[in-house]
This record gives structure tokens, sequence and C-alpha cells, in this order.
């Protein structure tokens, strides 16, 4: 088996991002750009995958070292252009590498595994001395076109070195190539930066390796596999697209998404069958939905686990676990850390936080839950706040199995609630209840009598009074 080397360039600036952020860490379906090309070049099984970076490489080199950590870096010196970066990755090869180079670009993230596949076979099985990937284009415009003489490639000339009549060419390369190691090595030696941008191109390797073999196009039809982003507006396309084609994916997978235009699901989340996805819906990250749950209208779902047959409605989440049959929302708020049991629900206006709610457990209206345990089955009452706070460190409240808490308590964590405890509404409970026993902390109300007649006069209220007691 032949030998094959992959190499990502990342090396550019970026510029026409206008962005702090490097261009190939500009996420699309919740990978950066260059996650998208390392999965693909991770399971060529390459023999050595290496990434060319320059410009803002230690965030670069950070993230690949976290997500891809087997990639080798070559780093790219002053002298600039896509040449001199695969250069650079060619001085990480073994001197007897003899082999096959396949280059991707660290901005063209679409490109899947089998059209490199295809590209990679049909090279080896031709004479070529270089293979690379090109599209017609309606809009040509920005990309290199591919000059032909007779049918045959002769060259690639580059959008701001292109006559008008070049211009006109709607043949464009696509960024992605496949070389013999050796010949390639030679053919850069002798390419100059003599162009518009004083770059070493990559491209003008092409018109060298014709004086001694031929060089072939292998033409894609889908325009979306080889599209290039070098600004963001062609991210939120390639964004767009990629997002339909995962949407599509799912619905043929057994998911219904009623409406895929406001859909947006990355490319890590896993849907069980049956899932149901409404309007307006986000699912980010490492977030499943298990079989039959319906998610949405308008939910954002970051890191999250949702178990079979649960609900969430008009709902954020992250980094939250929420279990068989399970209803969350209308507008609820779920912060990390936050476990809904089964058949446990999280209603309107609720915020959590590191909150373990047990099966079956409710926690219905108008409540803030920070820091706390939920026994199973126990009911909050509305408008309940667990103050975990003591503006310094963060307590603790535990709830009991099958407790009864009134509306409009204030917790005071530290603090617990036995099993089976009821608390009256209204109550501050700053003091542990034992399980089974009613807390409760009145303070007697008083009446004063005639108050607004007296002190209101002449108001709506004192008129209205009056009303009822004449
Ligand atoms: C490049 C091609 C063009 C092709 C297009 C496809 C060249 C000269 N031109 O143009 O023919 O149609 O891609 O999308 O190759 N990079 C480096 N080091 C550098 C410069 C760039 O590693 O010194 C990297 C960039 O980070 C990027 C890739 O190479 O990932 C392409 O660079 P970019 O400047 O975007 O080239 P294009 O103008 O798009
Ligand atoms: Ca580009």
């Amino acid at each position: 088996m032949r030998q094959l080397a992959v190499v990502v360039l990342a090396a550019g600036e970026g510029t026409r991002m206008k962005s702090s952020v490097p261009k190939v860490l500009h996420e699309i379906a919740g990978l950066p750009m260059i996650g998208h090309v390392l999965a693909t070049a991770h399971s060529l099984s390459a023999n050595k995958v290496i990434t060319v970076l320059r410009h803002d490489r230690e965030k670069i080199a950070g993230y690949i070292s976290q997500h891809f950590p087997s990639t080798e870096i070559a780093i790219q010196d002053e002298i600039a252009g896509t040449g001199r970066a695969v250069e650079a990755a060619l001085e990480l090869l073994a001197k007897d590498f003899d082999g096959d180079v396949l280059v991707l670009s660290g901005d063209v993230p679409l490109i899947d595994v089998q059209s490199i596949t295809e590209l990679i076979e049909g090279h080896r099985e031709s004479s070529a001395l270089g293979t690379l990937v090109s599209c017609e284009l309606a809009n040509p415009t920005g990309y290199g076109r591919l000059i032909r003489s007779r049918g045959d490639l002769v060259g690639i000339v580059e959008q701001k070195d292109a006559t008008p009549e070049q211009r006109e060419i709607k043949e464009i390369n696509a960024g992605v190539y496949v070389f013999d190691s050796k010949h390639l090595q030679a053919a850069l030696s002798k390419v100059t930066t003599n162009n518009a941008s004083g770059e070493k191109y990559l491209t003008d390797v092409v018109s060298v390796l014709i004086e001694s073999g031929s060089v072939q196009a292998f033409q894609i039809i889908d325009r979306w596999l080889v599209a290039g982003v070098n600004d963001r507006v062609q991210l939120s396309e390639v964004a767009s697209e990629l997002n339909a084609r995962i949407v599509r994916a799912w619905q043929l997978a057994g998911v219904t998404i009623d409406e895929p235009a406001s859909t947006w699901i990355d490319v890590t989340v896993q849907l069980g069958q049956d899932v149901r996805i409404l309007p307006s819906t986000r699912l980010h990250g490492i977030t499943s939905v298990g079989a039959g749950s319906t998610i949405g209208p308008d939910s954002t779902l970051q890191d999250c686990e949702v178990g079979a047959g649960a609900k969430v409605t008009r709902s954020v989440a992250d980094s939250v676990k929420i279990s068989d049959r399970a209803t969350v929302g209308p507008f609820a708020f779920l912060r990390p850390g936050t476990e809904l049991g089964s058949d446990g629900k999280i209603g309107a206006f609720v915020e959590t936080k590191n909150a373990k709610i047990g099966a079956g457990a409710k926690v219905p209206h108008l409540t803030y839950v920070g820091d706390a345990e939920i026994g199973e089955g126990a009911n909050i009452g509305a408008g309940t706040i667990f103050a975990n706070y003591d503006g310094v460190a963060k307590h603790h409240t535990k709830i009991g199995k099958h407790a009864r808490t009134g509306s409009g308590n204030v917790f005071v964590a530290p603090v617990s609630i036995g099993d089976g405890a009821y608390t009256a509404a209204g109550s501050t409970i700053r003091r542990d209840v034992e399980a089974g026993s009613l807390a409760m902390n009145p303070v007697t109300q008083k009446n004063l009598a005639d108050w607004v007649l007296q002190r209101r006069p002449g108001t709506e209220s004192a008129k209205a009074a009056r009303e009822e007691t004449e």
C-alpha cells in the first residue's frame, strides 16, 4: 500500500474575516472549520496528518492538541503563500517518505471522505504527478481558474492575476490536491513569488509539473463540497448549507422536523427515533435526545442529555440531564448541573442550577432552585426561592422524598427538609425540618380597620371600600 501524508493548510492570516479569532477557528455546525477538516483528514487512514500554522498559531494549536492530538504541526516562515506552507509540511516527512501528499485547506470545510477517497483512487490509477479537485461554478469570483489547452490542464491562474478573459472561466480550483511527494517537492523548489500577491502559490506547481508529466483535474459536481470560506458571508452560507444537510439526514433517519429553516443541529448531536423538533430550536454540542421526545418551539439545548418521551418547551438548558418522560417549560432556564429525574417536572419561569430533582418531583412555577437536592415525588410550591448564596459562599439545600413545600417559601441554605415533611405557605425556612413535620413561622397578622378611609381619603380605593361597607 502506497504511503499517504495529509497536509492541512491553516497558516494564512484570514484578513477577510476581520476577526480577532483565527479564520479556521470560526465555527459551523458546532465545530471550528479546521475541526471538520481534521475529522475528515483523520478518517483517511493516513500515515501522518500535518497542519501548517503561522498566524495565531497558539490558539489554533491549542484546539488541535486538545481535539486531534495525533496531528503534527509545521510552522510556516515569513515567506507567504500556500506553496510555502506545503514546503513547511514536507520538512516533517521522513527523508525516505515516498508516497502521496494530500493537501486540504483549513477553510474548505465541507470536503468529504468519499470525494477524497475517489480523488486518491483516481490519482493512483492514472500516471499523473498530481490531481486537483475542480468544480464548475456559475459564479467563480475569488477562486483560482483552471487553464486548459486542448482539454489538458496546463496551469491555474489566481483571481488577482487573471486577465478579463481568464476571469470568464467557470472551472475553479478547490484547494484540494493529491501529489506524488518527490515531484511535489521538486516542483515547489522552482516556484517563485512573482505574482500580484508576492506569495509562493501552491497552484504554480501545476505548470511546473506538466514540464515532466501531467496534472489532472477531478471534477466534483456538488459545489458545496468545495466551497471556500474567506469572509463571514461565505461562513454563514456554508453553515446554512451544512445545517440543511444535517437536518435532512435526521429527517431521513426518522426525526420529525417541523421547520428545517429555523432548526439548527450541530454535527455532534444524536437524536433517537420519532424525536420531534419544533420551530426555532437549536441543539448544540454533545446533546442527545431519546426516542419520542419533543423539543421546542424556541428552545436551545447545549451539551444536554434528554431521555425518551420527554418534552422541553420554550426553554434554554446548558449541561443538563433530563430523564425519560420529564417535562420542562415553557420559559425555564436550566443551568449546569441540573438533573431532572424521570417523570419529573420543571414548569414555567423556573431557573435551576446544580440541582438534582428526583423522579416524579415537581417544581411547577416561578421558582429558583440552586445547589439543591429534591427527593423523588416532592412538590415545591409556587414562587419558592432556594437562597443558596450568603454573599461569600454557596450552600446546599436538601428536600426529602414526597415533601410538600408551601407557596412563597424561602429556603435559607444550608437547610434540610425531611422525607414527607410539609412547610406552610409563606415560610422562611432557616432550621432543619424533621421527617413528617409541618414547619411554619407565622407572624401574627394585624388588620387596621378603616385605615384606607382615614389615610387615603378620596381615592378610588377609599370609594370602593365605602361602597363595600355601606
Ligand atoms: C486558494 C487557491 C485558489 C483556490 C482557493 C480555493 C492558492 C494560491 N490559491 O485561494 O486557487 O481556488 O484557495 O478555496 O493556493 N494558507 C497558508 N499559508 C499562507 C497562505 C494561506 O497556510 O501563506 C492557508 C490558509 O490558512 C487557508 C488556505 O491556505 O486555509 C488557503 O488560503 P487562502 O488565502 O484562503 O487562499 P485563497 O485566496 O482562497
Ligand atoms: Ca480560501
